[in-house]
């Protein structure tokens, strides 16, 4: 079996994107671990592990139809920022534009009449909804406790245990 040119390009990008998700999500994490904020580094650490999940699952994709994978190189990303909340307005940003790719994907893969993608991408599409409203919160907790070093070290907390 092998795989229509374009959607198989379409994965091989996303792959790329979702790495690129992986590495800018551990340049947040070298930033708070470089602030001491524990909480918020294991928080970054865990969002870049599931960004390098997803990667993996248009991986396992393209091999179970015959297609071929392409890894293509990495944009260096930040790992310093001016305040927390601007770390996490970065994310939220980055988000943004992974579920705008992904809705791109939805459209191809309907035109195209790619049913298993159609599939593999509704899992995504409810993800991005509980990605980007993760991100939101905690940048309105932050934006609630403002400068107070007591209620980020309070969200830091809270964070740790995710
Ligand atoms: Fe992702
Ligand atoms: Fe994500």
């Amino acid at each position: 079996m092998t795989m229509n040119n374009e959607i198989q390009n379409i994965i091989n990008n996303q792959i790329n994107a979702e790495l690129q998700s992986f590495y800018a999500y551990l340049g947040m994490a070298a930033y708070f671990d470089e602030q001491s904020l524990e909480g918020f580094a294991h928080w970054a650490k865990k969002q870049s592990e599931e960004e390098h999940e997803h990667a993996m699952k248009f991986y396992r994709h393209l091999q179970e139809r015959g297609g071929s994978v392409e890894l293509k190189a990495l944009e260096p990303v930040d790992t310093s920022f001016n305040s927390v909340v601007a770390a996490f307005k970065a994310a939220l940003k980055q988000e943004q534009h992974i579920t705008k790719l992904i809705h791109e994907m939805y459209d191809k893969a309907i035109s195209r009449k790619d049913y298993p993608l159609q599939q593999l991408l509704n899992w995504f599409i409810e993800e991005q909804v509980e990605e980007e409203d993760m991100v939101q919160t905690i940048i309105d907790q932050l934006e609630r406790v403002g400068d107070s070093g007591e209620g980020i070290l309070m969200l830091d907390r809270e964070l740790k245990s995710r």
